[in-house]
């Protein structure tokens, strides 16, 4: 399925609008009604993530540690954005993200969704529902974020690098701002005690002892022979291996042009971003985050 031929039947790339605050496409608002009409059950997780920040990772997590010993046979044979459905996806020729959500057979239900908190639909809140939250460094995402672009004829064109960052900086990508995403959740975090936020330059660094902190949050306790199969399965190298996991069945990403298990690493933008880059990037970061106690590692 990952052929040219197929590629080429997907519509010409789509344009961002302003709505409701931020920027979309209408890959995501076509079905706004039914999204923000979702009735969640009390027992339901939300994944919630700016695009790019490792929402496969932690989704990939979440169901090893729900299913991945009553129900092995989903890890080889239903692909992740089956299992944990992109709640606010209406994309031609696939399943809308809120049917496959609300048929999922499973409790509890993982769902993903890239939307602001201030979007999320009201039944999560007034459920009660777990939230995930993972952030990452901005200039990691971003650079991420363009790769993705560039490979995903389902997302807008990314032009060129550049461009891209100044985009990006201006909350003109996908999702709009990711100041104001990773903000709105940690501000709402303070008043919610059902959310965990993660950051993904944590997780780079200590799997395990993020997995642990999750599992607490969620009130789950592994056994040994879980937390052994999660050491396999989450390896970098052996979730870009996986097609479950990968996205190559998808023909409107060509990981040709750009793999979506790409690097997986924290600091790859020092080989993206010039000196006058990132010195912009810097200032401009210094403004917008100066009320944001959030503190994010571009280094590890
Ligand atoms: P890179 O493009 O920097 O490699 P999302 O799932 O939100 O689209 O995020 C994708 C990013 O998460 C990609 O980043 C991908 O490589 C990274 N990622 C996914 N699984 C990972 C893992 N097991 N370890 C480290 N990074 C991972």
């Amino acid at each position: 399925m990952s052929d040219n031929s197929t590629k080429l039947e997907f519509p010409p790339r789509p344009e961002l609008f302003d709505f409701k605050g931020i920027s979309l496409t209408h890959y995501f608002t076509d079905n706004w009604e039914n999204i923000q009409n979702f009735q969640a059950r009390p027992d339901d997780i939300l994944i919630s993530t700016f695009p790019k920040s490792g929402t496969t990772w932690v989704s990939y997590i979440l169901d090893l540690l729900y299913f991945g010993q009553s129900l092995p046979e989903r890890l080889t044979s239903i692909p992740i954005y089956d299992r944990v459905p992109f709640l606010e996806l209406a994309f031609p020729k696939l399943d809308l993200g809120v049917d496959l959500a609300d048929n999922l057979p499973t409790s509890p239900r993982l769902i993903k969704s890239h939307l602001p908190v201030h979007l999320v639909p009201k039944s999560f809140w007034d459920q009660n529902c777990k939230i995930v939250y993972l952030a990452r460094n901005a200039k990691d995402n971003v650079v991420s974020f363009f790769h993705f672009d560039r490979m995903n004829v389902g997302q807008p064109d990314p032009g060129d690098w550049n461009s891209y960052l100044k985009r990006f900086m201006e909350g003109k990508v996908l999702y709009g701002s990711w100041y104001d995403h990773v903000n709105g959740f940690w501000k709402k975090k303070q008043t919610y005690s059902n959310l965990h936020y993660m950051f993904y330059e944590d997780m780079i660094q200590d799997t395990e002892l993020e997995i642990d902190k999750l599992c607490s949050f969620l009130g789950l306790s592994p056994s040994d022979e879980e937390k052994k199969l999660l050491r396999h399965e989450l390896k970098f190298d052996n979730m870009k291996k996986n097609d479950m996991v990968n996205y190559s069945l998808l023909p409107v990403m060509d990981g040709k042009v750009s793999p979506f298990m790409r690097k997986g690493k924290v600091g790859d933008w020092k080989n993206h971003f010039t000196v006058a880059q990132n010195e912009e990037f810097d200032e401009d970061y210094k403004k917008k985050m100066k009320d944001s106690p959030l503190h994010f590692r571009t280094t590890i």
